[in-house]
């Protein structure tokens, strides 16, 4: 019988002696001198930077200024145009105003970016925050989408800030990040409130390296300034039996939800465990079947009356069935693309036609991409694309669904830490986990914060977007 190839040190890293000495300190310490370095806590939740948030406006800019205060957010202006006034900082070097002690945030308005010599201001402010920020710091680039401009120069120096922007993302250090919002001309305070906030907070622990765009859309000041977004709305959670979809389900609720978490019945047990911890119900479906929209809105106008309408519906449930595509039958092709992609489509019909316990107006729709779906992963034939068709589902409904004012966006996660992904073995997976500028996995919490902060009402103007939550993983664009 021909014997199967064995990589020994596979072996010896997969078992449970090796697990349990790489989560020890003694295992700790062997990866450091290996080289290895102990990845960095992320700050996570609903908290703000310790150290100041500096303002730096090109050209007098006023959108994010206007932005932070309505968040109630202080800060410092940032001038680097002042040498003389320059000061000793925390670390006995001269910095500028702005930069003294440690800085939490550096939020560059760049809306008034117009030629290639306003660049030089750019670096001019960048320069003493990388050195300044704290750990968990951010650095927020805040510009014109390139499309919103006629001019050429303006135009391709709004996408040169991309590349400046995931180029920051890799030099930063100690869990800090760097994004790029790009803004519509129109774009107001209200509109671009609930991303500064978002990218502020620990709730974009885990995003990085990444630009998306904020459109234009009517947002009071209570709406974008609430912690609890979605008291009073009904949210559906898919998959929300454990890992991702358990973490959605506690997030939403944490923000004021009243979920209903969906699952197949074999993981009832597991499903009624999660939706009790959050006073949520629970609904046991395979959401193949070709009624799933059918029955989650049945559901919705049953346990909480003829009026009652969801607010979101959070389509997490998704399989994978790895085979290399020589050896991918038919069976394994159809599975994957049934959960991950037709029953959504099939749901999103059904729950937006308007009967009770659909999908209300002025609502919300998020989806999972994946970065394999994004960047094609070998042996995921079958998940890549139905994870890329998912950043083709939203990109095609966002404006279908404009005039209901409803927004439908997606996450791309990267390498999350789950009972999926705990599969993976010991080597493979601590290389998957630190191909990335945080050298480190995500946690499910990462990937709920990004989609609660997508589907808030808040975020009124985020429409069509894919967030990646990856950690600026490697693979990818
Ligand atoms: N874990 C990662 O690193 C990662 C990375 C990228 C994308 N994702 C995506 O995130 C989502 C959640 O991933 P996870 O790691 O938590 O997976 P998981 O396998 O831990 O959980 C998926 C849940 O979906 C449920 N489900 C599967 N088929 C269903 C069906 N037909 N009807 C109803 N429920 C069904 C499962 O019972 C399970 O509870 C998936 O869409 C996955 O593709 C995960």
């Amino acid at each position: 019988m021909p014997r199967k190839k064995v990589d020994p040190l596979e072996v010896l890293a997969t078992t449970p002696l090796a697990k349990a000495v790489a989560s020890s300190s003694i295992g700790k310490s062997v990866a450091t001198k290996l080289g290895v370095p102990p990845a960095v806590e992320l700050r996570r939740g609903r908290n703000n930077p310790r150290g100041a948030i500096s303002l730096a406006a090109l050209s007098n800019a006023t959108l994010v200024g206007s932005t932070l205060a309505l968040l109630g957010r202080d800060t410092i202006n940032v001038k680097v145009d002042t040498p003389d006034a320059r000061t000793l900082g925390d670390s006995g070097r001269p910095v500028p105003p702005g930069y003294e002690g440690r800085l939490g945030a550096l939020v560059l308005d760049l809306t008034e970016l117009r030629a290639v010599k306003d660049l030089e201001y750019v670096r001019g402010v960048l320069r003493p925050a990388i050195r300044s920020l704290e750990r968990s710091g951010r650095v927020i680039f805040v510009a014109r989408a390139p499309e919103s401009y006629d001019e050429l120069e303006p135009r391709v120096l709004a996408q040169g800030l991309d590349g400046l922007n995931r180029t920051v993302a890799k030099e930063l250090r100690g869990g800090a990040t760097s994004n790029l919002i790009w803004v519509d001309p129109e774009t107001t305070p209200g509109g671009l409130a609930s991303t500064l906030r978002f990218l502020l907070e620990g709730r974009s622990a885990y995003v990085d390296g990444q630009s998306w765009r904020v459109g234009v859309a009517e947002v009071s000041d209570d709406v974008a300034t609430t912690d609890r977004p979605y008291a009073g709305k009904i949210v559906a959670v898919t998959g929300a039996a454990r890992g991702i979809g358990a973490a959605i389900a506690r997030t939403f609720a944490r923000d004021g939800a009243t979920v209903v978490g969906v699952d197949v019945p074999a993981s009832g047990e597991a499903l009624a465990k999660v939706v009790n911890e959050i006073h949520g119900t629970a609904l046991q479906l395979d959401i193949t079947l070709p009624d799933a929209g059918e029955r989650i809105a049945a559901h919705v106008a049953e346990r909480y009356g003829e009026d009652a309408r969801l607010y979101g519906i959070v389509h997490n449930a998704g399989i994978t069935r790895d085979r290399m595509l020589v050896n991918l039958d038919e069976k394994g092709w159809d599975a994957v693309l049934q959960v991950n992609l037709m029953a959504q489509l099939r749901m999103n019909e059904l729950l937006l036609d308007g009967r009770p316990g659909g999908l209300a107006d002025g609502g919300s729709i998020v989806g999972i991409s994946s970065t394999s779906g994004i960047a094609g992963n070998k042996g995921q034939a079958n998940y890549a694309t139905s994870k890329a068709a998912i950043v083709g589902l939203v990109r095609a409904m966002a404006p279908q669904l404009a005039d209901r004012g409803i927004t439908i966006n997606a996450v791309g996660p990267g390498f999350i830490e789950t009972e999926m992904t705990a599969a993976i073995p010991y080597l493979q997976r601590q290389i998957f986990q630190r191909s990335n500028s945080l050298a480190q996995g995500g946690k499910p919490v990462d990937v709920a914060e990004t989609i609660a902060y997508l589907a808030d009402p808040a975020s009124a103007a985020v429409t069509g977007q894919v967030v990646r939550v990856c950690g600026q993983a490697l693979v990818g664009q």
